[in-house]
């Protein structure tokens, strides 16, 4: 018989819990014309069931015990959105063996221990949706999965961080410091619990293994993504990029090149006419490149309350209809396609360099030299004002280089006494010139 009616139970009343619990609630109506079952929020754990979060819940919906929603026998989805690893992963893994299906927005779970929690859904034979896992309101899991299913993913290219994006807007656009931009991105509850967690880059890397795992068919391996955050990006690093024609964006990128796939997360200065450089704010975009379609690009909000519970609630109208139809499948069904992950020497990009290098004759051509002894091909130089006697930025764009080089000859140009600080290097996209 055809179940028209789905019971769920959320676990994590904070910023996409309420999101999630307002859209279930008022958009109930619109699901149900669209797959005529009722959607029914049964119960909402959290700690804290007193606080005002803005919108009424039915008289003994909420309840301070997750254990009231795992063992509710009625209940046919859980939703964690909790966050964090314990206890969220004992409740999806008891949810699991209870045999109920589970909606999750929590990437940083996923992306470190989702081997574990895909093959216990798949040996109980029930779904996990993650579709708010990377890019808040942005489909882009179905994008991969079902979208683009019949395509070999050259490359994906991802601005997935809502918090960093916001803060180098900010930066770049209002000349407002990075730690007053932070402070607003959490007031506007797009940061994580830890922002450590954004502006370092982790949370980027976290949903880069969920997208490189989909796109390429790999175990999800957190580990050997690169990682690179934005607290070293200045205000004079912008300026110059600007002058050069770039933006400055924290970019996650996954591509197979020679045989491997590449999955890195560093600043990334992007040409302005690149369409991915004008997303701005909180918004996010992929751009993902098939062999099939080519290049295409998703655009959207990558955080908030609502853009992140629709995504939740799609999942949640995505699993009922296949508990209706009595066709369930795991989340991360594939083989190991058993592609090598490369190393981040073994990269190559074209680079941004900011030597801060003493005002005198002959810095240049050392500098140059050594470069040039690395094979690293100048592309243009900028060298702004006059310090006789004292330090002053020395900005390069290269052409196409080998990390590995770049590396050792910053570490050479660093020894110079002729140096005075650390060189910055930024990795640059576009079209070589
Ligand atoms: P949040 O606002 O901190 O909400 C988490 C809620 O869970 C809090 O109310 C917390 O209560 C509650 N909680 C903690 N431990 C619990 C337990 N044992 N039982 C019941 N409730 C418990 O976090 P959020 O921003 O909504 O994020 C939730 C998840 O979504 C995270 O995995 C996050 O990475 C992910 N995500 C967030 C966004 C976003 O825009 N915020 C977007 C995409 C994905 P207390 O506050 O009392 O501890
Ligand atoms: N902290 C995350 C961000 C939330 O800023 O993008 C969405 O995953």
């Amino acid at each position: 018989m055809e179940k028209n009616k789905i019971n769920v139970g959320i676990i994590g009343f904070g910023t996409v819990g309420t999101g999630a619990a307002k859209i279930l609630l008022e958009n109930s109506g619109v699901i149900k014309k669209r797959t005529g079952i009722d959607f029914v929020l049964k119960r909402i754990a959290d700690l804290d069931i007193k606080r005002d979060r803005g919108i009424k819940i039915p008289q003994g919906v909420l309840t301070t015990d997750a254990n009231a929603i795992l063992n509710d026998p009625e209940i046919d989805i859980i939703v964690e959105l909790m966050g964090g690893i314990r206890p969220a992963k004992d409740f999806m893994l008891n949810a699991i063996k209870n045999k109920k299906h589970v909606v999750t927005a929590n990437k940083a779970l996923l992306a470190t221990e989702g081997n574990e929690i895909f093959g216990e859904a798949e040996k109980n034979g029930v779904e996990v949706g993650f579709e708010a896992s990377v890019a808040g309101g942005i489909p882009i899991i179905k994008v991969l999965r079902e979208g683009l299913v019949a395509n070999n993913i050259i490359a994906v290219y991802g601005i997935i961080n809502g918090t960093s994006n916001y803060i180098l807007t900010k930066m770049t656009d209002e000349k407002v410091e990075f730690s007053d931009a932070l402070k607003e991105a959490q007031r506007l509850g797009y940061a994580e619990a830890d922002p450590t967690f954004d502006i370092e880059g982790i949370d980027t890397a976290h949903k880069l293994t969920i997208l490189s795992s989909l796109a390429y068919g790999i175990p999800l391996s957190y580990n050997e993504v690169y990682k690179e955050g934005i607290t070293k990006i200045t205000a004079q690093d912008i300026e110059f990029a600007s002058e050069l024609g770039y933006k400055i964006k924290l970019l996650a990128i996954t591509k197979l090149s020679n045989g491997a796939i590449e999955m890195r997360v560093h600043p990334t200065m992007i040409p302005n006419e690149y369409l991915i450089s004008k997303v701005d704010g909180v918004f996010n975009a992929v751009y993902v490149e098939g062999d099939t379609v080519g290049s295409t690009l998703y655009y959207g909000r990558g955080a908030g309350d609502m853009p992140t519970g629709s995504a939740v609630v799609a999942d949640i109208v995505d699993i009922g209809k296949n508990i209706a139809a009595g066709t369930v499948q795991s989340g991360l069904r594939m083989q190991d396609s058993g592609l090598r992950i490369k190393k981040m020497e073994d990269i190559e990009s074209m680079y941004y360099f900011r030597f801060s290098a003493m005002d005198e004759p002959g810095v240049l051509s050392k500098i140059s030299g050594i470069l040039g002894n690395y094979n690293i091909s100048i592309a243009s130089v900028i060298q702004k004002g006059r310090r006789l006697g004292g330090s002053v930025p020395l900005v390069v764009l290269t052409h196409t280089a080998k990390e590995r080089d770049v590396l050792s000859a910053v570490k050479e140009i660093d020894n110079l006494h002729i140096v005075s600080d650390k060189t910055i290097f930024i990795r640059v996209e576009g079209k070589e010139e």
